[in-house]
């Protein structure tokens, strides 16, 4: 991998011993991870997901994304939460900016776009009539198949396609990612004859963007899956070492860990790439799924720079002191555009005139490691070299196996999220979902109660 991890700006924060002084349980970490010792171990087949992956389905699914360049102008990908993020932030990490803009014309494989990850009605409304009378396929995404989120947008966009395709037609427009054998949408899938994928037992949906999952729809968009399963098979070998001075993705993990100790407990995931907003979205995920339990974790939070630092950046510079920064600094950008000469000096931009914009943004890079230090922020970087899909493979892997180690670092089970089902149990309540009247009864009284 071309990844590399960068802890020159901490100095001030962490003394030299103590990167060497969590060695040993940075073993510890990792004997649990990979030897299956730690909570969780069920759900650890994304370590090896980039080597040992069904080749005999990775073939179906470039057929599958072949059939879908054919007859769809449009796929809909179905999911919320891991059955959402990682494609979402891969589509928008390896095309153009203006990627969901294009004109029909100019498009060469079909327009990816996402439903069923919100219940906003004007969302959906708005994403039917974007659709129009384009022909388009739907790929459903969910592990459980009862996801109240996506089981909705599923119901209106299968009613669409019956619409207009007929029954028949739209059982070949439907394409199924799910469990192997159980849940509702594998019944159903069965039933119609959709095509159906497999998100494997041991992947949790945060960690599922190598699957099917993530693959699928990728490969739809254009992008080369070949490319970012290589690149993710690389970081897979590159990130075996416990060895701290030969593993960058364990002093991630263990730095991260150090400053939290101390009291950096809000981690802002940077990006100085407007298309890398929902690569923090994915990681905001990762990490904070895997650590925020046991009332304890670091806090994962992101900022969009330079934009932010005209908003944010006021209060990382000054606010409370329990920030840490992680930067994911490209190094090459796809195109650079030089600042033209003017005329006049009016703007005083002279200074620049026949730079790059790529070489200005570097600087600012620099600049805002120094201020953020000087102002008590921990910065770390993760320089990537291009925006391309064998970095991004690379890059997904290096933060996933970060996220293991750090989350037995810190004595948590790194692979469950038993917090996100209490909202489920009140608004299955609410909404009178059958099996759950006592809930939806106590919390109406409740609710009367704190009126009064
Ligand atoms: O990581 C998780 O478990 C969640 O974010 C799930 O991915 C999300 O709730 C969607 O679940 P499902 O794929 O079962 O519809």
């Amino acid at each position: 991998t071309q990844i590399s991890f960068d802890a020159s700006a901490l100095k001030k924060f962490v003394h030299e011993n103590e990167l060497g002084e969590m060695q040993a349980m940075v073993n510890a970490a990792d004997s649990e991870l990979r030897n299956g010792t730690g909570a969780g171990a069920d759900f650890r087949d994304w370590l090896h997901l980039p080597t040992e992956y069904d080749h005999e389905e990775f073939d179906r699914i470039k057929k599958a994304a072949k059939k879908i360049q054919s007859d769809s102008e449009v796929l809909v990908v179905i999911g919320i939460g891991g059955s959402y993020l990682g494609t979402r932030m891969a589509i928008d990490f390896l095309h153009d900016s203006f990627y969901y803009s294009q004109k029909p014309a100019d498009r060469k494989f079909p327009l990816v776009l996402f439903a069923g990850n919100s219940l906003s009605s004007s969302y959906l409304h708005d994403l039917v009539q974007l659709i129009g009378d384009r022909d388009f396929s739907v790929n459903v995404v969910s592990k459980s198949g009862t996801t109240t989120e996506p089981a909705i947008a599923f119901r209106i966009f299968h009613e669409l396609l019956v619409k207009k395709y007929g029954e028949e037609g739209a059982n070949q427009r439907i394409y199924a990612t799910t469990d192997a054998k159980r849940g509702a949408l594998k019944t159903e899938a069965d039933a119609a004859g959709w095509e159906t994928f497999v998100i494997p037992d041991g992947v949790g949906g945060r960690y599922s963007v190598l699957s099917a999952v993530g693959l699928l729809p990728i490969a739809a968009s254009g992008a080369d899956i070949d490319q970012l399963m290589a690149g993710a098979a690389d970081a897979e070998k590159s990130y075996t070492n416990p060895d701290l001075t030969q593993n960058e993705a364990y002093q991630y993990a263990a730095y991260r860990n150090i400053l939290y100790r101390k009291g950096f407990t809000t981690e802002l995931l940077e990006n100085y790439e407007p298309n890398m907003t929902m690569f923090a979205e994915w990681w905001k995920q990762l990490a904070g799924e895997s650590e925020g339990k046991d009332q304890k974790g670091i806090y994962p939070s992101s900022a969009n720079f330079t934009t932010d630092l005209h908003s944010l950046g006021q209060y990382i510079q000054e606010g409370m002191r329990n920030l840490m920064e992680t930067v994911v600094k490209l190094d090459t950008p796809n195109h650079d555009v030089t600042i033209p000469a003017a005329e006049n000096d009016l703007d005083g931009l002279a200074y620049l005139q026949g730079k790059n914009m790529d070489w200005v943004n570097t600087k600012a890079y620099q600049a805002v490691v120094a201020a953020h230090n000087a102002g008590g922020v921990p910065v770390m970087t993760v320089h990537i070299p291009r925006e391309d899909e064998y970095t991004l493979g690379s890059l997904i892997y290096f933060f996933e196996v970060a996220m293991g180690i750090s989350g037995y670092l810190n004595g948590i089970n790194p692979f469950n999220q038993p917090g996100v089902e209490a909202y489920k149990t009140n608004m299955f309540g609410l909404l009178g979902k059958p099996g759950f009247e006592a809930v939806g009864d106590q919390l109406r009284a409740q609710m009367k109660e704190n009126e009064k």
